[in-house]
């Protein structure tokens, strides 16, 4: 079932967020977070680190998997989803960081850290929570529209206009890596709770496709009208 819930600014949006992953820390303090990338989780991230300041919520049994990384960049490249959760999160509340984990871009061996990932995500009990953005085209993590639905971590060719979209946090479009490891729809459904966020005009057609159309590998979000839990925060 998804739970679609406009706010009214991306203030409130971050807030509200905060608040549903710091209530499920509370409810259950050892929880396995998935956790996401891309602008629009940042102001959740920054409520966080606000309320882990004022003590209101304890990252110390967290256990965390990221969903996707990028192929081809060092994960110290100020662009990797390493950097990126180090900066945003990890680095400002008390995880620790042997609990946190993100699919290794750079493995010489893809099919066995893509099957060690999922191996290890069982292995901790699966994902409690579930944070997710979207992209423009419907993706979740980087699993791309393409004709099935993905179940498990996978190497992935981004979509050009995927590049083009991420290209605003590299010098040019040419510095965007062009291949990236995602956790699979499989993996992102056997989360117990999911959360998307959602925000801007320019994803407005994209959560309208995703959660009032059909469900079709081709918008890989409409998977998610299948799960028995999910909250869309939309602004
Ligand atoms: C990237 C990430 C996704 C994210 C998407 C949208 O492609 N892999 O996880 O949801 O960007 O990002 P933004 O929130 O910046 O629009």
């Amino acid at each position: 079932m998804v739970k679609v819930i406009e706010c009214e600014s991306y203030e409130k949006l971050s807030e509200r967020a905060a608040d549903i992953i710091s209530e499920q820390i509370l409810v259950k303090p050892n929880s396995v977070l998935g956790l996401a990338t891309g602008s629009t989780p940042v102001g959740a991230y920054q409520k966080l680190v606000e309320k882990y300041k004022e003590g209101s919520v304890d990252f110390n049994g967290i256990t965390a998997f990221n969903l996707d990384e990028y192929c081809g960049i060092d994960k110290e490249h100020s662009q990797s989803y390493y950097t990126f959760m180090r900066e945003n999160l990890f680095s400002h509340v008390n995880i620790d960081l042997n609990n946190t984990h993100i699919p290794d871009g750079r493995a010489s061996d893809i099919d066995k850290q893509c099957s060690e990932y999922d191996a290890m995500i069982d292995a901790a009990g699966g994902i409690d929570l579930q944070l997710l953005g979207i992209g423009g085209n419907g993706h979740i993590g980087f699993n791309e529209p393409c004709d099935c639905f993905p179940v498990g971590t996978h190497i992935i060719s981004l979509h050009p206009s995927t590049i083009e979209a991420n290209s605003r946090f590299f010098d040019s479009v040419d510095d965007v890596p062009t291949q990236a490891l995602t956790m699979g729809l499989g993996s992102i459904m056997k989360a117990k709770k999911i959360l998307l966020l959602a925000f801007g005009e320019s994803k407005r057609e994209t959560v309208k496709k995703a959660f009032s159309g059909p469900v079709v590998p081709s918008v890989p979000a409409s998977v998610l009208q299948l799960h028995p839990d999910v909250t869309v925060l939309w602004g």
